[in-house]
């Protein structure tokens, strides 16, 4: 059995990250056994520039074939125009594979718990997932339009969107600690009054899960105040793009938090959450733990080498509390040192 894995690098820090990661499969692959080929596309900027779109039709049509995704990152300054950015081929891809389920999981070991910005009785123990609905709400809604003197964006959820994200999410809780916390803006929104409506009706066939609900704003807060006490979080596009950034800090950095995405039944993508970083591309400073934990959740969810997905875990965990960092955790390492340290400790 050889997997068929598309790698799409992108622009930024995106090709650092990425290139790096894959020196590491092909390195698990001889030590566990396992094969796989592997197919890399433009996808971005860089397929703005080489072909005139984000996401060219090869790219698009190699990702349906695939066994699995592995995405670094787009998007940067150079590409400005409103009606073709980077940002655009992701939206592409993911509506385009139904990656409706995004799954951003944030830990603290006891190991780690100094590197976070807050204190450290606080995050200990932390370990939640945040299960982000990917292919509806604002980012997707018709009509959609701007010029200079109005703009109009919609929020539309439907009833079986809500569900099958809610599925999604009870099931992880159901594996877990059987806790789920939905958040929404039930006390403004439309969309988040049939949200609630929906997860309320779906929690009845999951009498194991205790359900609670959070208004957003609340969530940023209980977020930094109390982060163990979530165990799976669920919520809509935009807010979970908001709190997965904010939830990053919590370990120590936005460098550190992968996510995998997946759709009824096609291939995953896996990508750190993080973007291109423009601020440091090319300067060998990109802190490329979260695309390896995002190689992690692939090499365990969709390759099944379960082993492989645990030795290179423990080994970046070992890593981070042996400071062998970037700089954005305090360390004094290039991203360059991390593969040398990661391939050794292999
Ligand atoms: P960003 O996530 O790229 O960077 C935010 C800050 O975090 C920057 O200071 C950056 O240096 C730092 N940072 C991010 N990842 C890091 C890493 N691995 N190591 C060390 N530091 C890291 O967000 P931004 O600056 O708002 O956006 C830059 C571009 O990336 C934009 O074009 C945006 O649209 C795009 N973006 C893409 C994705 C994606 O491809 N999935 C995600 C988010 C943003
Ligand atoms: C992410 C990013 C994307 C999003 C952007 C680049 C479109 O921020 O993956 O979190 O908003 O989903
Ligand atoms: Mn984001």
């Amino acid at each position: 059995m050889s997997y068929k894995i598309v790698a799409l690098p992108g622009d930024g820090i995106g090709p650092e990250i990425l290139n790096g990661s894959l020196e590491i499969l092909s390195q698990l692959s001889s030590d566990f056994n396992f094969n796989y080929e592997i197919e890399t596309h433009d996808f971005g900027g860089i397929a703005i520039d080489n072909h005139g779109t984000p996401l060219p039709d090869t790219t698009l049509n190699a990702c349906k074939q695939a066994d699995a995704i592995l995405l670094g990152a787009v998007g940067g300054p150079k590409w400005t125009d409103p009606n073709n950015r980077p940002e655009q081929g992701l939206l592409g891809i993911r509506k385009s594979l139904g990656l409706f389920a995004n799954i951003r999981p944030t830990t603290v070991t006891s190991g780690t718990s100094h590197l976070s910005p807050i204190k450290k009785e606080r995050v200990a123990g932390t370990d939640f997932i945040l299960v982000r609905e990917l292919t509806g709400g604002i980012y997707f809604g018709e009509p959609k339009h701007w010029n200079e003197k109005q703009a109009l964006d919609s929020l539309t959820y439907t009833r079986e969107e809500i569900e099958r994200i809610a599925r999604v999410a009870f099931d992880l809780a159901q594996k877990r600690h059987k806790k789920l916390t939905s958040v929404d803006k039930e006390n403004v929104l439309s969309s988040s009054k049939l949200w609630r409506k929906v997860i309320n009706d779906v929690a009845n066939e999951y009498p194991d899960v205790e359900v609670n609900h959070l208004l957003v704003d609340a969530c940023a807060m209980h977020l930094i105040t109390n982060p163990s006490q979530f165990d799976v979080i669920v919520t809509e596009n935009l807010f979970g793009d908001i709190l997965s950034d904010e939830a990053s800090v919590i370990p120590g950095s936005l460098g550190l938090s992968p996510s995998a995405s997946f759709s009824e039944n096609g291939p995953r993508l896996y990508e750190p959450i993080h973007g291109s970083a423009p601020d440091i591309a090319n300067q060998d400073k990109a802190n490329p733990f979260g695309m390896l934990l995002s190689l992690v959740m692939c090499l365990r969810e969709s390759l099944k080498e379960t082993e492989a997905a645990n030795k290179l875990e423990s080994v970046v965990y070992q890593l981070i509390e042996e400071e062998k960092t970037t700089r954005d955790l305090n360390g004094n390492y290039n991203t360059s040192d991390i593969f040398k340290f990661v391939k050794q400790n292999l």
